[in-house]
C-alpha cells in the first residue's frame, strides 16, 4: 500500500489554501485535492473530508476562496494542514474577496468561488464551486503536492 501513496504523489496536483467563511466567523484549510471541471461556467472541484471544521462553514457560508502557494511556502501549508489550534488565521495577511471568503495576500493568485453543489466521494465530499472572479498577486512557481511530502500523513492512512 505504500506503492499506492508514493505512486499518487507523483500526479501533478498544486497545494492550495481554502479559505471559507460563515458570518463573522472564518477559517482556512490546506488542500491538494481541488481541480478545474468545467469552462462553462468555470467550475472547480474541491474534495474534503466532513470532518474539518472548514466544511461546517463552506457548506453554511456558501463561498470559498482558492489561494495558490508557491514552491517556498511549505512552512503555510503545514500551517493550514493542522486542525483545532488556536488562531489558525493568525499566520499570512487576509482580505475578504467579494463573496466574504478570506484571500491570502501571500499567495501566488487566488480564485474567489460560490458552492454550486456538492456529491459524496468516499470518505470525503466533492464539492462543486462556480468561480467568480480570479486574480495574480504575486510572482513564483506553484507548489507541487509532491514537494509536501508526508506532511499530509497519507502514508498512515494506506
Ligand atoms: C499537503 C496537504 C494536502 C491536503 N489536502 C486535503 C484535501 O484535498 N482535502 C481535505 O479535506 N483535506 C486535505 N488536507 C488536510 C487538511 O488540510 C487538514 O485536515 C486540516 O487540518 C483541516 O483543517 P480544519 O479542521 O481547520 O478545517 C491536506 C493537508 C495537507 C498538508
Amino acid at each position: 500500500m505504500k506503492e499506492i501513496e508514493a505512486v499518487l504523489q507523483h500526479m501533478t496536483q498544486g497545494v492550495y489554501v481554502v479559505g471559507v467563511v460563515d458570518g463573522d466567523k472564518t477559517n482556512a484549510f490546506t488542500a491538494a485535492w481541488v481541480m478545474q471541471v468545467s469552462f462553462a461556467p468555470i467550475l472547480l472541484a474541491i474534495s474534503i473530508n466532513p470532518e474539518h471544521y472548514s466544511y461546517q462553514l463552506l457548506k453554511k457560508g456558501g463561498v470559498c476562496s482558492v489561494n495558490i502557494l508557491s514552491r517556498e511556502q511549505t512552512h503555510i501549508a503545514a500551517h493550514f494542514g493542522q486542525s483545532g489550534i488556536q488562531d489558525k488565521m493568525a499566520m499570512g495577511t487576509w482580505a475578504p474577496a467579494l463573496t466574504g471568503a478570506p484571500i491570502l495576500q501571500e499567495s501566488l493568485a487566488y480564485l474567489d468561488c460560490k458552492v454550486s453543489h456538492e456529491t459524496s466521494a468516499g470518505d470525503h465530499r466533492l464539492v462543486i464551486c462556480e468561480v467568480l472572479e480570479a486574480r495574480k498577486l504575486n510572482v513564483g512557481a506553484a507548489m507541487q503536492y509532491a514537494d509536501t511530502g508526508s506532511m499530509d500523513n497519507s502514508t498512515e492512512l494506506f
